[in-house]
């Protein structure tokens, strides 16, 4: 089944772009979002007032970025938290509340406990799955499957574009409903959205070589450091989810506008640091901020690895490697970003000569708490 590939996830990496166009496909028509999964809970969906994203580990990574999206889309309050911390705190939901579980296996033990509890409370429940007839969706109000194919690799990759993109649709759909976007903005960001399988595959085909060649120069490293802000947040925490589950290796991810309050006390001569660098061409004035941060940094002997857009030059005099990703609007740049961590993940534990596939102690779905 893994056909000429090496591992399943390399396999894997190599399908994020198809794992967003199959989950796009039939569901954007001309300029607009179709899900008619969700045609059975329309009345429900417009009497929401919340929205709470419930997840463990990289689905919870793709939850923070649904939530970003969401707000600023649909402007619905949105809050992601970990299945496991919700279930035990006596949290406050109702009816009005949509419960939005993001689980690739639909399995995941604290996500279906957590579900389960949502509903006994009166909210509203859709899981964004990508295992058809799975407990978690069958469990639900209504489900929006994510089509990323089957995820044999223990640690996610395309499930977890998949679940961004899924998320990001249901912004959209909420968006439209609530009359929160005109219709030319919701048309516009599909149009970014569909684009994004193609730049992927640019993505995937730029950066394997360079990152294989790192990985290898780097396979001695104690510590790695990701650093990003805004939709670059979650990208950080996720390429640091990844070096541990795979190279076994201490990794942290921070939001860059965090540094001075603690991390930057970690910077020490020859830290590497995976820097995501927001677009120079976004309105907000984020790019300057994190060009600012890699300055930091790197006058405290970091080595610094930047993510950032094609032709921006304002990083490059401050980076030790630049890895290039296609222009995208900022929601969409990180489906972009988190490729080159994904594939350093696999490379690092590869240069280490551990298993990619069946890292020690994790198991593929975590039927247990
Ligand atoms: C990380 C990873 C895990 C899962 C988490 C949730 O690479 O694979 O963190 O994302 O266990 O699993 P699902 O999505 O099946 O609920």
């Amino acid at each position: 089944e893994k056909g000429g590939w090496s591992s399943f996830m390399k396999k894997e990496i190599s399908e994020e772009p198809d794992a967003v166009a199959n989950t796009l496909r039939g569901r954007v028509v001309g300029g607009t979002v179709q899900l008619p999964e969700l045609d059975g809970v329309a009345e429900e969906l417009a009497g929401i007032n919340r929205v709470l994203i419930l997840a463990c580990g990289t689905a919870a990574y793709a939850g923070m970025l649904g939530k970003y999206a969401i707000e600023a889309w649909a402007r619905i309050p949105v809050d992601v938290e970990l299945s496991h911390e919700f279930r035990y705190r006596d949290p406050v939901l109702d009816e009005r509340t949509l419960v939005v579980s993001v689980s690739q296996s639909g399995e995941t033990m604290d996500t279906l406990m957590a579900v389960r509890y949502a509903r006994e409370q009166g909210a509203r429940t859709l899981s964004i799955c990508n295992t058809q007839g799975a407990t978690i969706p069958r469990e639900s109000d209504a489900v929006l499957y994510t089509h990323a194919g089957p995820e044999v690799a223990v640690a996610s990759t395309k499930a977890f574009v998949a679940q961004v993109t899924a998320l990001y649709l249901l912004g959209l759909h909420l968006a439209g409903q609530r009359g929160a976007l005109s219709e030319a903005a919701i048309a516009a960001q599909l149009g970014e959205l569909e684009a994004v399988p193609h730049k992927l595959q640019q993505v995937v085909d730029a950066v394997s070589g360079r990152i294989a060649e790192l990985a290898h120069w780097m396979s001695d490293t104690q510590s790695v450091l990701f650093l990003g802000r805004h939709v670059g947040f979650p990208v950080a925490l996720e390429g640091a989810l990844k070096l541990k589950e795979l190279a076994y290796i201490h990794a942290e991810g921070f939001a860059a506008g965090e540094l001075k309050h603690g991390p930057i006390a970690l910077i020490e001569p020859g830290q590497i640091v995976f820097v995501l660098v927001p677009s120079p061409r976004d309105p907000s004035s984020l790019h300057k901020k994190v060009v600012s941060n890699i300055q930091e940094i790197r006058a405290r002997g970091a080595r610094v690895i930047a993510i950032a857009e094609l032709g921006d030059v304002a990083v490059v005099p401050f980076a030790d490697e630049v890895l290039r990703v296609p222009l995208a609007a900022p929601f969409f740049q990180p489906l972009l970003g988190v490729v080159p961590l994904h594939v350093f993940g696999m490379e690092l534990a590869t240069a280490k000569g551990l298993d990619v596939d069946q890292p020690r102690n994790l198991a593929k779905s975590v039927t247990v708490e």
